[in-house]
């Protein structure tokens, strides 16, 4: 069993998405272990995406992801980390596969819907950062 990092970013909260997110991630067969709303300070995201802090975009990534409530998970099963990214589609909306939730409800890069840890070594970082007590 493996378990991975989901976030609904605040776009996907705002589009009032929750729930067919969630639907997909169990119809899937992957387990909620664990969930909260929440809106991240900037502190916390800059953290969760400190690997891309010298990249352009970084600033404006931090600014959208604290913008509003986001819904953060652990989802856990077989090879989960995979299996949430395959169900997520590729970063960018516009070439991500119809039938994946990018390629199913979003245009831009940055307002993609959802995270998930794309390593075992993420996974690992980015639910102690969301869930210490876990
Ligand atoms: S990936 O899947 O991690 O390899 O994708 P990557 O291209 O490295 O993107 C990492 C996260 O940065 C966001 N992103 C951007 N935001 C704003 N503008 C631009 N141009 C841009 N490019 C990438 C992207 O949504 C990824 O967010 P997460 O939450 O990790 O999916």
């Amino acid at each position: 069993m493996e378990r991975t990092l989901v976030l609904i970013k605040p776009d996907g909260v705002r589009r009032n998405i929750v729930g067919e997110v969630i639907s997909r991630i169990e119809r899937k067969g992957l387990n909620l272990v664990a969930m909260e709303l929440r809106t991240l300070d900037a502190d916390t995201a800059k953290t969760h995406y400190e690997e891309h802090a010298s990249r352009p975009f970084f600033d404006s990534l931090v600014e959208f992801i604290t913008g509003g409530p986001l819904v953060a998970m652990v989802v856990e099963g077989e090879r989960a980390i995979e299996a949430f990214r395959a169900l997520a589609g590729a970063t960018d909306p516009v070439t991500a596969a119809p039938g994946t939730i990018r390629g199913d409800f979003a245009l831009e890069v940055q307002k993609n819907i959802v995270h998930g840890s794309d390593s075992t070594y993420s996974a690992e970082r980015e639910i102690k950062l969301f869930f210490p007590d876990l």
